[in-house]
């Protein structure tokens, strides 16, 4: 059994990738008669849209945009957020939850994460509040809810307004309340690899109608309320500019994709929810891997399936192991590079990689597996084949090294011995040496000698010949491999 990387057979001929978005044909169909009908940009069915997405969340407004950091940065904006003010969020998110803080001239405090669901840990929160603080932006990573009654509480204590980042969240439930209904104001993406996939595409939702109204002028140039319908055949040609605002509004080709891929949103959660299940099944009996934690009392929506793995144990490096899972044609990803060691945030406030631990140690095991609903029973035996193939082959390398390791010491040691015994000098010590001094004497060359060994392995290993070392050891696997 030959990995790839080294020349082997894949496990599968044709690349699986980490996301494909599922697209039928009622979305196709949508789609076109949508660009046959002569409306295209923001119309009908983008307020259908809205208003089936209402509906299935069970809020007062939802607000389509073109993008879920479009969607956070208004929501940031219609809180006042600006110059002077802090921001709360988690470093482990994508760059849009905090380069938007940042867009407003804010200061991002990040809050370290909890090593189980890698949410915002709660307990850290208080401590980084202080009177600058406006908003606290809790991010629903892969789908997993932020603990939403603590972060609620601290705050209305502090008045402080809570914007969810639900971009991997769409169908995710937080003790019987869905997401959506539970902040000031909710955030959804509906990019290509979403759950609800628009393309490109987003929402607001809330139940405060002032939130809303500004939402809603700010998502397009600031254009007095209603405008939007002249977007409308009806519409008049009168409008008016009342404040500075942005160019973020969602087209009615996007909302056909929308109007299907809200229809179908439970069938491919359940999909996705079945791969789960098996990925778990599959990965839990090894020691050296960590499958998705998932707290009491919620729904995750499954957006991604962190396989965390001990790459430390495993003595091998990340890239070097979802190249080889890449070699076998199975892609991967990684969610996520932590915003605190990115260079603008590390430069811009000094942080080092230890300035948020969890995050950064969390990050270094986290490889994300292809999750989409239109994989195969296939597709998904191969991403299991693929990840039990490699972890064999890491694994028994460790195993292999460490004897060749023994065998290359001993043999020095050995050698060394050897030389030690026969050359002259140590017959010209022991001939004017007392015996005890004699031995203290052989001692201290016999630890020099070891040392001399012990640096010319590490030698070895980094000079040009680990090419040849590394052969040698991959043939070893594989011979112990093949045995077994
Ligand atoms: C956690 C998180 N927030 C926000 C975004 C931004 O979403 P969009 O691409 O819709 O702007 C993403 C995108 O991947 C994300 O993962």
């Amino acid at each position: 059994m030959k990995i790839a990387l080294n020349g082997g057979e894949p496990v599968r001929q044709k690349f699986l990738p980490f996301n494909r978005p599922s697209i039928g044909n009622e979305e196709i169909e949508e789609v076109i008669s949508t660009l046959k009908s002569g409306w295209i940009t923001t119309g009908s069915k983008t307020k259908r849209f809205e208003n089936k997405f209402q509906e299935t969340i069970g809020v007062k407004h939802a607000i389509a945009v073109n993008s879920c950091t479009a969607a956070l940065h208004l929501c940031l904006e219609a809180c006042g957020v600006k110059s002077g003010d802090e921001v709360i969020t988690t470093p482990y998110t994508f760059a849009a939850t905090a380069n938007v803080i940042e867009q407003l001239g804010a200061k991002t405090v990040f809050c370290d994460i909890e090593n189980t669901t890698l949410n915002m840990d709660v307990s850290k929160l208080e401590n980084i509040i202080t009177d600058k603080t406006r908003v606290i932006i809790p991010v629903h990573f892969a789908g997993h809810p932020c603990d939403m009654d603590k972060i609620m509480e601290i705050a209305s204590k502090k008045n402080i307004y809570v914007i969810e980042d639900a971009a991997h969240a769409t169908e995710a439930v937080y003790k019987g309340r869905k997401i959506g209904t539970i902040g000031h104001m909710t955030c959804f993406s509906f990019y290509a690899t979403k759950n609800l996939c628009c393309g490109e595409g987003g929402m607001v939702t809330t139940d405060d109608d002032e939130f809303a109204e500004r939402i809603r002028i700010m998502s397009l140039h600031g254009m007095s309320k209603d405008a939007w319908k002249r977007y409308e055949n009806s519409g008049s040609w009168y409008y008016e500019i009342i404040d500075c605002g942005f160019k973020y509004n969602f087209t009615d080709i996007s909302a056909s994709l929308g109007l299907w891929q809200l229809e179908k949103l439970e069938d491919n959660w359940e999909k996705r929810y079945e791969i789960v299940k098996k990925y778990n099944n599959f990965f839990e009996k090894y020691e050296i891997v960590t499958t998705p934690f998932v707290k009491e009392n919620i729904k995750h929506s499954w957006h991604l399936y962190p396989l965390r793995i001990n790459f430390e144990k495993l003595e091998c490096d990340r890239k070097e192991f979802i190249n080889a899972l890449n070699a076998e044609n199975i892609g991967a990803s990684v969610h996520f590079i932590p915003l605190h060691i990115m260079p603008y945030y590390r430069n811009k406030y000094g942080f080092t990689n230890q300035s948020f631990p969890v995050a950064y140690e969390e990050y270094l095991k986290e490889i994300t597996l292809p999750l989409f609903p239109d994989m195969t029973e296939n597709d998904i035996n191969d991403v299991c084949l693929a990840v039990d193939k490699l972890l064999k082959f890491f694994m028994t390398k460790i195993a292999v090294i460490k004897k060749i390791d023994n065998r290359e010491l001993n043999l020095r040691s050995i050698k060394a011995n050897q030389y030690l015994n026969e050359h002259e000098i140590m017959t010209k010590i022991k001939s004017y040496q007392a015996p005890a001094e004699f031995s203290r004497i052989r001692e201290e060359l016999e630890r020099k000698v070891m040392e001399f060994v012990l640096d010319t392995i590490s030698i070895y290993y980094e000079d040009e010949s680990w090419d040849y070392l590394k052969e040698k050891i991959n043939n070893e696997v594989e011979k112990v491999l093949n045995e077994n």
